[in-house]
């Protein structure tokens, strides 16, 4: 989604901004521009396309301020053209705003302003923004009041940062629903819709919650209601460092991420684990061991990847644990009217921490008397400070638009929450230890996977050029083919579906024949000899499988096209091996079709529209 900075201080402000706008552009982007302020004026450049479009365009020297603001825009309201690119101006120049969110109000705010004879030049509904700004200005108002003037005739979510030339090194920034953190450092103070363009120059931030606002100057920072109530904020340190969210020599960042997993996997367990006696401990909860064991049932809401680690969650809570579990999509739970019965707890899973309607399922689930739980990866980000209490995953910095790192540390975290819910009821000493045990031996036998990511190359060969791939999977393996298939659609953009295997003959079978690739997950386990049946189904109808399977499985051969080898572990924890060769196959699918896998098109990192 769209992403913000800003910047005030002693140096230069545009090779910072554009350094922060490249470090913006994995949440996904159309356009970008940057308005600054220099000699009591404001410059503004736009340009569609990648921020190196509009690195050309600036590159003319003409610029020498120190301060202004910047954006990555992803359409919502009007194409992604130069001109419907942010920064947008009041009818004087006097006034840019950069914007995050939706205005949902915009057409009755323009007709006024219209009206009132405010010229409009874009189709956004940000622009309406920055006509509202200059009508309170124009009343005689400061920036920061007009600014908090205008966002109280608002309706929807913004995060923005706006500038004035009447208030040079001077900017103000809002949040209602799209996140913005102000960056600390020495005389020197940032704006940013997250943390990454922020890191490189300052670890000490302060997040707006919604309904606040925060000016910035070279003198310092305030932070106040839109209603200009003073509030006092906590400055956070942030505990990701530069290398973190850098490509450390990989191509793209979703290879350096699938490669992170057995660190980030250790990472999600570290302090956690108790492997010699079979339990974890998961500090952050907030209950008691008396309100853990009364949870009757658990209602797990997320989206995307989020929604298919919550799948694994509910087969491993319901058959470890013995929790009843269901499994929403958030943007349908938000919007029904689901029961919501005294002990019940909703587990919210997120990587951003700001989907938005994960955020908007979880605050109904509240609102409806739950307590709500996250597990979540973006440190301080809303999910995780208005949940009731929860878990970081620790995967580190994701920066990588198709998720993968925060899936398995998600699942690694479902299994540790399994481990202590499920020792707190039927769970038996020994049955703790042999979960414990090999959840601890997965990050080695990830790095075994990886060390083999060449197998994969011959079948991105043979297959890269197809159009439809079918994944098939039982039990846990079943929402590793709904991931294995989410991940080639979105960034090789080729049709593939997800199925449970069984499901295959109740109408995908139609699909089958000698151009469909099939995708079988056929580990070792209880399911095994139907997976096989299933694969035997589609072999008769000349359809070319590709088998995920257990090493040491040589019965596989003679049903499958290609096999690539895992490790074996326990039922449940097969997901977090199974899915890395899914990775990789998308992966190099998408390089070979010469797709751009770190910014796929249309898609964003974190999706804070509805
Ligand atoms: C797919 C992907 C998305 C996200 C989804 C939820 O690779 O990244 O499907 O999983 O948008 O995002 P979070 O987990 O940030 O709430």
């Amino acid at each position: 989604m769209c992403g913000i900075v800003g910047y005030v201080g002693n140096r230069s402000c545009l090779p910072i901004l554009i350094e922060g706008l490249k470090r913006l552009e994995y949440r996904g982007y159309d356009s970008a521009g940057i308005a600054v302020q220099q000699n009591g004026a404001l410059l503004v450049r736009k340009a569609a396309g990648k921020v190196r479009v509009l690195e050309e365009r600036v590159k003319d020297g003409k610029i020498v301020a120190h301060s202004g603001i910047a954006h990555t825009r992803w359409a919502t309201h009007g194409a992604p053209n130069d001109i419907n690119a942010h920064p947008h101006t009041d009818c004087s120049g006097k006034i840019a705003v950069v914007h995050n969110g939706i205005i949902e109000n915009y057409g009755v705010l323009k007709s006024a302003l219209l009206a009132e004879g405010h010229k409009f030049v874009t189709e956004t509904d940000t622009e309406v923004l920055a006509h509202l700004i200059e009508k309170h200005v124009k009343r005689g108002l400061k920036l920061e009041q007009a600014v908090g003037a205008a966002l109280r005739a608002v309706e929807g979510t913004y995060g923005i940062a706006v500038v004035s030339s009447d208030e040079p090194g001077v900017i103000v920034g809002a949040r209602n629903g799209s996140p913005l953190v102000v960056g600390v450092a020495d005389g020197e103070y940032f704006l940013a819709s997250d943390v990454a363009p922020i890191v490189g120059h300052t670890r000490q931030v302060v997040y707006l919650d919604d309904g606040e606002m925060a000016v910035i100057s070279p003198d310092g920072f305030h932070t106040a209601t839109i209603n200009h109530q003073p509030i006092d904020k906590p400055v956070h340190e942030v505990e990701w460092d530069l290398g973190q969210i850098e490509k450390g020599g990989y191509d793209h960042f979703m290879l350096k991420e699938i490669h992170d997993q057995p660190a980030s996997v250790r990472d999600s367990m570290r302090g956690r684990l108790i492997v010699d006696e079979g339990l974890a401990r998961l500090g952050g909860l907030n209950m008691t061991p008396e309100q853990m064991r009364d949870i009757k049932r658990i209602i797990i809401l997320a989206c995307g990847t989020s929604w298919h680690a919550g799948l694994i969650g509910e087969y491993m809570l319901e058959e470890h644990a013995r929790i009843p579990v269901e499994v929403e999509y958030a943007s349908e739970f938000r919007y029904r009217n689901p029961i919501v019965d005294q002990g019940t707890v909703v587990l919210v899973i997120s990587q951003s921490g700001e989907t938005l309607d994960t955020l908007a399922a979880m605050r109904e689930a509240r609102r409806k008397g739950a307590r709500a739980l996250g597990l979540v990866n973006v440190v301080g980000s809303t999910i995780a400070r208005e949940s009731d209490g929860g878990v970081y995953i620790h995967a580190g910095p994701e920066i990588g638009v198709a998720s993968t790192k925060a899936f398995t540390s998600q699942v690694t975290v479902l299994a540790l929450l399994t481990l202590v819910l499920g020792r707190q009821r039927e769970m038996s000493v020994e049955d703790g230890l042999l979960l414990a045990r090999a959840l601890d031996a997965i990050p080695g036998k990830i790095e075994r996977i990886l060390q083999r990511e060449a197998d994969v190359d011959k079948i991105v060969q043979l297959y890269g050029g197809h159009d439809n791939f079918l994944y098939l999977g039982r039990g846990y393996n079943f929402p590793v083919a709904l991931e294995g298939a989410l991940k080639l659609k979105e960034i090789s953009y080729i049709h593939a579906e997800g199925y449970p295997a069984a499901e295959m003959k109740h109408g995908p079978i139609a699909l089958i024949d000698e151009n469909m690739p099939v995708v079988f997950i056929c580990t070792r386990d209880a399911a095994y000899d139907k997976v096989m049946s299933n694969m035997s189904e589609v072999r008769a109808r000349k359809g070319r499988i590709i088998a995920i399977a257990t090493e040491g499985d040589d019965a596989v051969k003679e049903r499958a096209d290609h096999v690539l080898y895992v490790p074996d572990t326990l039922t449940c924890l097969q997901p977090l091996l199974s899915v890395i060769p899914l990775q990789l196959l998308a992966y190099k699918v998408a390089v070979n079709r010469g797709c751009d896998v770190d910014q796929p098109r249309n898609l964003a990192k974190s999706v804070t529209v509805e």
